[in-house]
């Protein structure tokens, strides 16, 4: 009865909350499988975001519930952020759920696994059944630290914050996450010195609002916010080759931070910058306090500073009142930026947010439509971004083996654009400059350059690998 099956919905959060929460039963001598089929006990680790999100949990737990009619021993968990929002009411549609833990309470997973498995093997249990932890905990954002040192994970991500005091109309995460509340700078710099010393390369700093870091916890500097001082420390350990960030405001882009892309070069030339609309109107709709134009300013001040920056958004098409005319803002921001990438989302009610009150919702045919025409501009973007790179040389961190093709390699840009290209294993982990050949929308092929000295300087030729 130890076998435990984590299945992860939704972002990098999630991700990393369940790596840790895995972590912390491994140490309990839970083990941790990769199938629902060999699992004696299965926790979901749930997404609020949109209804959908909340819709393919509860339709999962529900099949694990049919399934556990015929077992005796067999424990299900729904953990994170739709625990956190729906609470007890999960009962009323999935009564035979035996655990439900809140975003701040991952780390009692452990402890109420424990308590419910010795339940099982008593005839009259003493815990209450189910288990449901939900209560705000003071210092929980210190809970997410826990990496397996033995993962040899090149790209590693780090929670350095949790919660969110914006108030966005549309969005549940305030509720979810609750306030904002982040970790001890030293904190955090120790966990990466130790996780560089375990072979990681690449950090992917997390939290709902990275730039607001330490705002409560830290005064400003010189100019420099907690978040740009955290950079600067994290900067500084050896053998790390890149910091990444998500997911950022716009707001929190101020000058300290768009001057770090120029004086870090371990931040690359990449930023993911949530706009969410092109139309003013929608911001302010959207309670977003900033305007396209000043959007767009900002993306030029990156560009000054960074030339070859790449941007990565979050969009939100159909919100309520959302026009044609508002769409088409958000269709001209859109090619005025020429993203990279972006996670387009059609608007979903969330019911308690401020969006949901309106009553002037916009039909899902119309979302639908406008979702795939962002998808198609989209396309052309990326694949015209892809194709301007091909006979270049990219700075390639090889992450691993490539998903398809036997010797294959994979690695991402500086402007975390991905690439494919054969290589031995011993290439993971390091920078290695790639050659680009061939480009499709979403993935770069290539192979390695070797660098040489002649007389006018440092010269790149192709190595020849058949
Ligand atoms: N409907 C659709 N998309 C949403 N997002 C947040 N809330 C909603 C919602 N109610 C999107 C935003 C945010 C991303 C993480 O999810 O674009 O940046």
């Amino acid at each position: 009865m130890n076998r435990v099956y984590i299945k992860t919905y939704g972002c990098q959060m999630n991700e990393r909350d369940s790596e840790a929460v895995a972590g912390m039963l491994n140490d309990r001598g839970y083990v941790i499988v990769n199938s629902e089929e060999i699992a004696d006990i299965v926790l979901l680790n749930t997404c609020s975001i949109r209804d959908q999100s909340e819709q393919k949990a509860i339709g999962k737990a529900g099949q694990l519930l049919k399934h556990k009619g015929n077992k005796s021993q067999f424990l299900l968990g729904i953990l994170g952020c739709m625990a956190q929002n729906r609470g007890q009411a999960l009962l009323d549609s999935l009564p035979d759920l035996d655990l439900i833990v809140g975003t701040q309470k991952f780390h009692h997973t452990p402890d109420h696994l424990d308590a419910l498995i010795s339940s099982l093997d008593q005839k009259v249990s003493d815990v209450p059944l189910p288990i449901v932890d939900l209560d705000e905990e003071p210092d929980s954002q210190n809970t997410i630290r826990h990496h397996d040192p033995t993962n040899g994970r090149v790209s590693t991500f780090v929670s350095i914050m949790q919660g969110c005091d914006m108030n966005c109309s549309f969005c549940i995460v305030p509720k979810t996450r609750g306030a904002e509340r982040s970790r001890p700078m030293e904190q955090i710099v120790d966990e990466i010195h130790s996780i560089v010393d375990n072979g990681t390369r690449e950090v992917t700093l997390l939290g709902q609002i990275v730039t607001s870091y330490g705002k409560r916890e830290y005064p400003t500097l010189r100019g420099k916010t907690p978040f740009v001082q955290l950079l600067e420390k994290i900067h500084e350990i050896q053998g790390l080759h890149r910091i990444r960030f998500t997911s950022p405001h716009p707001l929190g882009f101020r000058k300290d931070l768009i001057t770090a892309f120029h004086e870090m070069p371990k931040l690359g030339e990449y930023a993911h910058l949530p706009v969410q609309s092109g139309s003013n109107q929608m911001l302010k709709a959207m309670n977003r306090p900033y305007s396209r134009e000043r959007y767009l300013k900002l993306i030029d001040s990156l560009r000054a500073v960074s030339p070859n920056m790449h941007f990565s958004t979050d969009i939100i098409v159909g919100f309520p009142g959302e026009t044609e005319d508002d769409f088409r803002q958000t269709k001209s921001l859109f090619k005025r930026v020429g993203f990279d990438m972006a996670f387009i989302f059609k608007y979903s009610e969330r019911t308690g947010t401020m969006a949901a009150e309106k009553s002037d919702q916009v039909s899902r045919e119309i979302k639908d439509s406008r979702n795939q025409e962002l998808l198609r501009i989209l396309e052309g973007h990326s694949l015209q971004r892809n194709r301007s790179l091909v006979g270049s040389i990219q700075e390639i961190l090889v992450e691993g083996p490539a998903r398809k093709g036997e010797g294959m390699l994979m690695g991402r840009t500086r402007g975390y654009r991905k690439v494919v290209f054969p290589g031995p294993p011993s290439m993971i982990g390091e920078l290695i400059n790639i050659h680009i050949k061939e480009a499709t929308v979403t993935v770069l092929k290539g192979v390695p350059a070797v660098s040489h000295s002649t007389a006018q300087g440092t010269a790149s030729t192709l190595v020849n690998l058949t």
